[in-house]
């Protein structure tokens, strides 16, 4: 019975750190569920995008080589003018922009070449 109080408790333990853990920090699989909420409409779940409404191809090693992380980081806090891409600085932190910079880095078919 104490073995077990004690085993109790330090699953607790480990559950409340997890939970602090996970606020202080955006991981991979957050940007993951943030792109597929807020940005999968527009651009595809898989980010190759859609030709008729214009959102490019991130899976492309050429639009990547294009891009750079500044570049894509201010189009996501921005917006693009003109366009139906809105501005997320509002909706997101810059831990959550930076980590859909990487999440896009990340659909680069290139990736590892
Ligand atoms: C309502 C549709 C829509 C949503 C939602 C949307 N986008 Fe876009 N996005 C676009 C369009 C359209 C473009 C292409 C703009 C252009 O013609 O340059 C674009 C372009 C981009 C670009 C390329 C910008 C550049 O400089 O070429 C990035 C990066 C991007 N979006 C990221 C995101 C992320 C990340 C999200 C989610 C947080 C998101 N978008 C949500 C429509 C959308």
């Amino acid at each position: 019975m104490r073995a077990f109080t004690r085993m109790l408790s330090l699953v607790i333990i480990a559950v409340s750190l997890l939970g602090v853990v996970s606020y202080s920090a955006v991981t991979k699989s957050d940007a993951a569920g943030l792109f597929k909420s807020k940005c999968s409409m527009c651009h595809g779940l898989d980010g190759k995008g859609y030709p008729a409404i214009h959102t490019p191809n991130f899976t492309s090693s050429q639009w990547q080589q294009r891009h750079s992380d500044a570049r894509i980081a201010a189009a996501i806090a921005n917006g693009v003018q003109g366009t139906s891409m809105p501005a997320w600085k509002t909706k997101l932190s810059t831990a959550q922009i930076h980590a859909l910079v990487l999440y896009i880095r990340s659909l680069n078919s290139a990736k590892g070449q």
